[in-house]
């Protein structure tokens, strides 16, 4: 094991897992993950920050939303639940705003 030489100001994980549509742990992650990804991308690229500000898709988080999906900010902290495309904006300022290694904080 060794330390990374380099990692992000924040890491945007977005949970996309996908579940039955009956499973009692829900599929609104399944149903909602890919598009609020792709949204969070988006804000990020067009702030010029996809070099700082990390974007990956996850597996299951332990919330199991259900609705929208759940998603973490690192290393800000906290974890989002019921995320909608439309909050892509939000989700970006706030890993970035709560996060102790941004220096425009
Ligand atoms: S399935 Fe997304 S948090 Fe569990």
């Amino acid at each position: 094991m060794r330390p990374a030489r380099f990692s992000p100001t924040a890491q945007i994980f977005v949970c996309g897992n996908q579940r039955a549509a009956d499973d009692p742990l829900t599929s609104a992650c399944g149903a909602n993950g890919a598009a609020v990804y792709d949204a969070v991308r988006k804000v990020v690229r067009e702030r010029g920050l996809l070099s700082s500000v990390w974007v990956t898709r996850t597996g299951c988080l332990g919330q199991c939303p259900k609705d929208g999906c759940a998603v973490v900010l690192y290393p800000a902290g906290g974890q989002l639940l019921d995320v909608r495309e439309g909050d892509a904006s939000a989700v970006v300022e706030l890993a970035l705003r709560a996060n102790p290694r941004n220096p425009s904080r």
